[in-house]
């Protein structure tokens, strides 16, 4: 019998990952066979588990929160988009070398202009949040050349930060794109009116909670795109709706496809996402 090729999915909380049933369907279409695993682990556990997964032969690995950021101490190489993102979300063996990349920016990219048809090159985009999750998406949306891109935090110091970070990394002024970052106050966030507003703030999270948005925000928002993935519209989605964004989107497609650039890595192999796209998993 073929050796069946050793994935997992470590974070904490774990038990909600959709990632097993992602990767089976991309391995049966290949005839692959996989063991996928799913694992809670903590920043403390984390480097002796990477050890013993990678020691007993483990070729690849999805890391979700909290691990993102630790897991980058534990790899040999890490890609230029982990780098910008100062996360990772897998890892995984080559030869002798652990390598961490980050697939996150390239999943929403892909779920946008492929799945979703909204292009961003020339665009006006405002970015709710600006923790690892804003961050990991930044530098694959100024790749695109939006007009401008604004990020706007609760707590305005760390939406500057993070703008002066990427902004010395990423150099959007190169490319004549507007880059700005500010609080959730009205002055600030209806100054303009965007294209697409991503949320990337973890209060969809919190099931119920809204970030208070007001709604003038959505008007003549052709998409409102919540990276978050739940069953059900969110309450950032069920807002947007109300105040007359044209379309509104969960995460789901994200995960699918960040999870088919991830199943690239370690197979070499490039899988359809169609099939689980039209078909979320419950
Ligand atoms: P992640 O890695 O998922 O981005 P994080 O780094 O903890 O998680 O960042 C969470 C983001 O959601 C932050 O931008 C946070 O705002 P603050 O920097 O002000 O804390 C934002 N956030 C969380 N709860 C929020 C709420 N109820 N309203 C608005 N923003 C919220």
């Amino acid at each position: 019998m073929d050796k069946k090729l050793k994935l997992a999915v470590i974070g904490n909380p774990i038990s909600h990952s959709k990632s097993p049933e992602i990767h089976q369907d991309f391995a049966e279409q290949f005839d692959t066979k996989i063991e996928f695993g799913k694992y809670e682990v903590t920043p403390d556990t984390l480097k002796e588990w990477l050890d013993s997964f990678f020691e007993d032969g483990g070729k690849g690995v999805s890391i979700t929160l909290p691990l993102k950021e630790s897991a980058l101490n534990y790899a040999d190489e890490i890609s230029d988009r982990a780098k910008l993102a100062s996360a990772c979300n897998v890892i995984y063996a080559k030869g002798d070398k652990l390598f961490a990349d980050c697939t996150d920016g390239f999943g929403l990219i892909k779920d946008l202009e492929e799945n979703l048809t909204v292009f961003l090159e020339g665009k006006k985009i405002l970015i709710l949040g600006a923790g690892g999750a804003a961050r990991g998406i930044i530098p694959s949306i100024l790749e695109k050349n939006p007009k401008k891109l604004k990020i706007a935090n609760r707590t305005e110091s760390k939406a500057l930060l993070l703008k002066d970070d990427l902004e010395s990394k990423v150099k959007p002024n190169e490319n004549k794109i507007i880059f700005e970052a500010g609080d959730l106050s009205n002055s600030f966030l209806l100054d303009d009116s965007y294209d697409l507003v991503i949320n990337s703030t973890s209060v969809s999270t919190q099931a119920g909670e809204s970030i208070g948005l007001p709604k003038a925000l959505f008007s003549g928002t052709k998409l409102a795109y919540d990276l978050y993935y739940s069953a059900e519209k969110t309450v950032f989605m069920q807002e947007a709706l109300v105040a007359g964004a044209e379309k509104v989107s969960d995460g789901w497609g994200m995960l699918v496809e960040q999870g088919a650039e991830s199943f690239r890595l370690w197979t070499n192999l490039i899988p359809d996402t169609s099939r689980l796209l039209d078909k979320p998993i419950d």
